[in-house]
């Protein structure tokens, strides 16, 4: 059985999508490097080893990383799910858990990178918005997209009601995307990312309208 540990900054919506999902990998251990994150408590509400492992605490963003690394290792993590974790990540740090870590990001990737998401839909004026889960790569917010889920963005919409009905999305289709690796139906190789087999060309789409 796959061993899963997720990295976590907030309130940990996602992370109890994970834990509901009752997925055929193993939810091994939950750090934060926030210790008054909410998440913990949901950890702990089911019986997860947490870890809080506050980033202030280090010299640099290496240092902190060398510690959640060792503490994965630790924990003999096969898959990192990062859900709401708020830290950009050292590219030593992404190379060792490359082809095994896996983000979910509130936009349509490639659009809309880094922070704000929401706001900068409505900026724009975008008719479409939604959320993407994809392997974590050095470059932020740009590995390959396994996962994507649409609305339509209303009129009367605002950040905060775009931001809830996108969890809404984030809440299906990221614990659909670990059963998937936990199954082996999407499969990270040196030939690239297999889909049920075969070579995944573009992200699984799923519509809410
Ligand atoms: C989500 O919107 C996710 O897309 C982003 O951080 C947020 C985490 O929310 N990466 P939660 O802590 O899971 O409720």
């Amino acid at each position: 059985m796959i061993k899963i540990a997720v990295l976590v900054s907030g309130s940990g919506s996602n992370l109890q999508a994970l834990i509901d999902a009752n997925l055929s990998g193993q939810i091994v251990g939950v750090i934060s490097n926030k210790p008054e994150a909410f998440a913990l408590q949901r950890a702990k509400n089911a019986n997860i080893a947490t870890a809080v492992i506050e980033h202030k605490q280090f010299p640099n963003r290496e240092a902190f990383d060398d510690v959640m690394h060792q503490q994965l290792l630790d924990w003999d993590v096969d898959l990192v799910i990062l859900a709401g974790f708020m830290r950009i990540l050292s590219a030593k740090f992404v190379h060792a858990w490359e082809g095994k870590m896996i983000n979910i990001h509130p936009s349509l990737l490639p659009h809309y990178k880094g922070m704000h998401t929401h706001q900068r839909v409505l900026n724009t004026g975008d008719a479409l918005h939604g959320c993407t889960v994809h392997y974590v790569t050095a470059e932020l917010d740009a590995g390959q997209a396994l996962a994507q889920a649409v609305l339509k963005v209303n009129t009367h919409d605002t950040a905060d009601s775009l931001a809830n009905r996108v969890h809404v999305l984030e809440h299906i289709i990221y614990p659909q995307v670990a059963e998937w690796i936990c199954t082996g139906t999407i499969q990270h190789t040196e030939n690239g990312v297999l889909f049920r087999g075969h070579p995944m060309t573009e992200a699984v789409q799923f519509c809410k309208f």
